[in-house]
This record gives structure tokens, C-alpha cells and sequence, in this order.
């Protein structure tokens, strides 16, 4: 793998200091800068706008304990059991404990979740979890609430400066520890000398046909933080979405989701024949861990001309649905779908990483200095398949845990001797569009849904051959250095793919054998 994607050899650059530096606009990085003291000077940048982002696109909403006759107990064992036995349990232990604090944090700074006729906070359930514990605001316009309130809060602080259309590179590091981060920025190169970099840039859903994951997700951070040397962990669990909304120009770019928190309404899976076939596989039916149901949807299509199934909800009563689920409703209009009345065509589509950069349960990372947490970071708290709207929780858990370890460290500015000119690489052409594609393709094909350990190889051989040919390639543009990042985190997920070599929550091989899970 090569060290760096950025070489200025021959380019000038801009030097900036900070405290501290924060990649990533969603929910974990938005959090963790509104708890670094003021005292701190912060640069945030995102790539693209402070709203685009996988947090800003959450519907369902997040979990916590919020309900009278809920428990954490009853909120840790969902978490674990979706997880196949696999979670860290300190970890899930510390977000199911922490999680109603932070929820009174986000209120208090603003944040409008739905609310009954009591002014109580209302709850709905999602797939996993036995009680009612999930919170959402604007019906299904959760994640966009949440980053609504967050992004005015952090705006006031006077430490903390918001860089939109900013591109992260690479972490630069001194001996041991991060000394800076290269940005680009305004047409043009910068380098930050920092002691404190989080990586909070979320997931990796671009690497794959049909993803939830805004265009953005490029894998960008977990790339990074693996060419600087940082662990990453349980690549192999890829979580699939059971209910993207199918449209056949879905391809390539962002598919729509179609929350799970419908299920947790009340609707209902059918095949081609009009069978309702959750009932049969699993005791909670449509409200099964997801990998259970993307997994009987996907054998479901194997056995039907359509390429996907039907979800309804049309016995509910439609005022009632409109309020509900106002987003989906009127994206689903968009494509001549009225959920009050029609059957909406759904499939699964990749929707979250559960594994990334290895951090322990305060979001440190093994290099001095660097910080990862949301999507991008391995905490534990999600082993081999993520409980429905934990992730929200665990970017505000996390985020403010980063916050607080920064906060304690020593603000020692590290003597940076970092030069962004390693003058290594060489002009190859190649076409950055066409392998995007192509990557997208061989990871559908061969680390989809199901796996066997042929299929990964084949993938891996392939996605090597690409890599290699990256590995001393001048990057010229923006989207080659993306390419670049895709590819050496498809390569990490096949190699861990191939190295689990027994089915365990979302990654399923047929040729392996389940683990026991009890
Ligand atoms: C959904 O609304 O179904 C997504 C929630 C999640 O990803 O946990």
C-alpha cells in the first residue's frame, strides 16, 4: 500500500496550525466539535456541504432508552444478538448507558424530535430490537434534524472553523505521532500541522453498485488512516440495507432508502407470487436483524423473474402515513409510487460498514494523535451486524468520547518536519471513471449479500491488479486520489473476506459454515 496520495513535488503549498483537525460533516464529527473546549482551535472540513453526508440522510432515527418499561439490559441484548455474539460488550455496554444523556444533550442544543401528545419523546421499533426505542424527528427526516441542530451549534463557536469543498488527503506523521493532515481546498494545497486529527468521515458505500451512501463515500478516512499505519478491523461486515427502493436508475451513484422504522409500522414483505415470506423465516418476521432479512429477500429475487420484492403499508391509515414518513412519501410520488395505496419495489442495497479504523472505547487509534469515530471507526459496538439506528447513537457517544480525549491530552505542538513532497510517483494513464465502474461491479459481484471464498479470490486478483497499478501513479485530480482510497479498502474487505472463512451475521459464504451463536 503506498504511504501518501498527496505529493506536492513541485507544487506550492499553504502551512496552517491547529489544535486540533476534524475530517467529516456527520453526526460524529459535528458532536465531537462541539465538545472541544473553547480553548482549542478546530478546522472541520468536509468535501462537499456541511449536509451531505450519510448522518444528514438518516430516517429511521436513533436508539436509546428513553421508554418506561425499556432496560438497558433489554437494549445491550438486542445490540449483541444482532451482532451474532461478535459486539465488543464494554462498548455496547457504554452506548446503551450513555446513550440518554446525549439525547437531552441534542434537545437542549435544539434539536426537535418527534413528540406525543404529552410532550414525551414518541418511539417506534425497527427491525432487532424488542421494545420501542427509536427516536426520529420530521417523521423520517431524522439524521437531517439532528445535523440541522448540530451545525448551528457548532457555527457559534468561536474555536471552531467550517471548511466546505475541502478534501483531505493524507495524515502526515512525525516518529510515532500525527503531526499533520494535506487539504485541498480552493484550488489549492494546505497543509495543517495539528497533534490531533479525527477521522470521522463515515463509510465506504461507493465502492459498491448500489448503496444508500451518499456520492461522497469514497472510504476516504479508513484509506488514510490505513496508509498512516492504523489498525483496521472487521472489514469483512458489510451491512445491506433490506429495503432500498428500486428504480432501475439506482445504479452506480445513491439508491433511495425506504426506512426500516416502515417495518417497525407495520408493513409488510411480499414476493412476486404475493407470499408474505419473513413470517417463515424468522419469529419476528419483517422486524428480523437485517442480515437475516436482506439475506431471504435476496433468495427470494434468486427464485423470481422480478428483481425485486414488494413492501405495502397501505393498511395503514394515510393521513397518519404522510405525517409519518413525509420524505418517503414524497420521494416515492417522484416515481409514480403512492404508499398510501401501492406496493413499493424494494431490494437490499449496501447500506453501512460495521468494521473500519480499530479504535479503543475513548476513539484512540494506535498512532499517537489520531482519532476515528461514526462510520469510519471499528469501536466494537456493532460486531458482525449493526442493530437498526445504533450507528446515530454511537457517532454521539463516540464523537463526544473523542472530544473529551483530546480535551485531556497535551496540546504540545509536535515538531512537524512533514514535507507533502515525496516525489515518488511517475505519469500513467489510466481511466479513473471506467475502474470506479469496474470496482463497483467486481464488488457486487464477489462480496455481495453472499460470498464464497473463490468468488473473493477472484475479486481480490482483480482489485490487486488495479491497486498495483495505483500504487506509483501520479494522482492528478481529486477523483483518482478517491479511486485510489476505494480500492485499497475493497482490497481489505476481500482479504478479511477470505480470511473469515465461517458465515457469521452479514457476512454470509456458502461455503462456510455458521458459527454457533449463543
Ligand atoms: C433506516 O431508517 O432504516 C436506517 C436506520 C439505520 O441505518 O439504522
Amino acid at each position: 500500500m503506498r504511504r501518501h496520495i498527496t505529493d506536492l513535488a513541485g507544487k506550492d503549498y499553504i502551512t496552517h496550525d491547529v489544535d486540533v483537525a476534524i475530517i467529516g460533516s456527520g453526526l460524529a464529527g459535528l458532536y465531537a466539535a462541539y465538545h472541544l473546549p473553547d480553548a482549542l482551535s478546530c478546522a472541520l472540513f468536509t468535501k462537499s456541504k456541511m449536509q451531505t453526508s450519510s448522518s444528514s440522510l438518516a430516517q429511521g432515527g436513533i436508539a436509546a432508552v428513553t421508554e418506561k418499561d425499556d432496560q438497558f439490559l433489554y437494549h445491550y441484548m438486542d445490540t449483541i444478538t444482532a451482532g451474532a455474539g461478535l459486539c465488543d460488550e464494554d462498548a455496547v455496554r457504554l452506548i446503551v448507558r450513555e446513550g440518554p444523556s446525549e439525547i437531552e444533550t441534542m434537545q437542549k442544543i435544539g434539536t426537535r424530535f418527534d413528540l406525543n401528545g404529552e410532550g414525551r419523546l414518541m418511539t417506534t421499533r425497527e427491525g432487532g430490537h424488542g421494545m420501542h426505542r427509536i427516536l426520529h424527528a420530521g417523521g423520517d427526516a431524522t439524521g437531517q434534524e439532528m445535523v440541522r441542530a448540530l451545525e448551528k451549534a457548532v457555527g457559534s463557536k468561536p474555536n471552531v472553523r467550517l471548511h466546505e469543498n475541502a478534501f483531505a488527503a493524507d495524515v502526515w506523521t512525525c516518529g510515532d505521532r500525527v503531526c499533520g493532515v494535506t487539504v485541498f481546498e480552493r484550488n489549492e494545497w494546505h497543509l495543517y500541522r495539528t497533534g490531533h486529527l479525527l477521522i470521522a468521515s463515515g463509510g465506504i458505500g461507493q465502492i459498491y453498485r448500489y448503496t444508500t451512501n451518499p456520492v461522497v463515500a469514497t472510504a476516504d478516512g479508513i484509506a488514510m488512516a490505513a496508509r498512516a499505519g492504523a489498525k483496521l478491523k472487521d472489514m469483512e461486515f458489510i451491512q445491506f440495507h433490506p429495503t432500498g427502493l428500486y428504480t432501475p436508475e439506482n445504479r452506480n451513484r445513491q439508491c433511495f432508502l425506504i426506512s426500516e422504522a416502515m417495518r417497525g409500522e407495520g408493513a409488510i414483505l411480499r414476493n412476486q407470487k404475493g407470499q408474505r415470506f419473513m413470517k417463515k423465516a424468522h419469529p419476528l418476521a419483517e422486524l428480523a436483524p437485517r442480515d437475516i432479512v436482506s439475506r431471504e429477500i435476496y433468495a427470494q429475487i434468486q427464485n423470481q423473474t422480478l428483481p425485486y420484492v414488494r413492501l405495502n403499508i397501505a393498511s395503514a391509515d394515510p393521513d397518519f402515513l404522510i405525517k409519518r414518513f413525509p420524505t418517503i412519501y414524497h420521494k416515492c410520488l417522484e416515481h409514480g409510487i403512492d404508499i398510501t395505496r401501492d406496493d413499493i419495489p424494494v431490494g437490499p442495497v449496501q447500506h453501512y460498514m460495521m468494521g473500519g479504523v480499530q479504535t479503543d472505547l475513548w476513539g484512540s487509534t494506535q498512532i499517537r494523535g489520531l482519532y476515528c469515530c461514526g462510520e469510519a471507526a471499528c469501536t466494537g459496538v456493532h460486531g458482525a451486524n449493526r442493530l437498526a439506528s445504533n450507528s446515530t447513537l454511537e457517532c454521539l457517544v463516540f464523537g463526544r468520547r473523542c472530544a473529551q480525549t483530546i480535551a485531556g491530552s497535551a496540546m504540545e505542538s509536535p515538531a512537524c518536519s512533514a514535507e507533502p513532497v515525496t516525489g515518488e510517483n511517475r505519469a500513467i494513464a489510466f481511466d479513473t471513471e471506467a475502474l470506479i465502474i469496474e470496482l463497483k461491479g467486481i464488488m457486487v459481484k464477489y462480496c455481495g449479500i453472499v460470498r464464497s471464498g473463490e468468488q473473493l479470490r477472484t475479486g481480490l486478483s482483480r482489485v490487486g491488479e488495479i491497486g498495483k497499478m495505483l500504487e506509483k501513479a501520479k494522482l492528478n485530480t481529486i477523483r483518482d486520489m478517491e479511486l485510489c482510497n476505494m480500492v485499497t479498502v475493497a482490497a481489505e474487505i476481500l482479504r478479511s473476506a477470505i480470511k473469515r472463512r465461517i458465515s457469521v451475521g452479514s457476512h454470509y459464504r456458502t461455503d462456510g459454515e455458521a458459527q454457533a451463536n449463543d
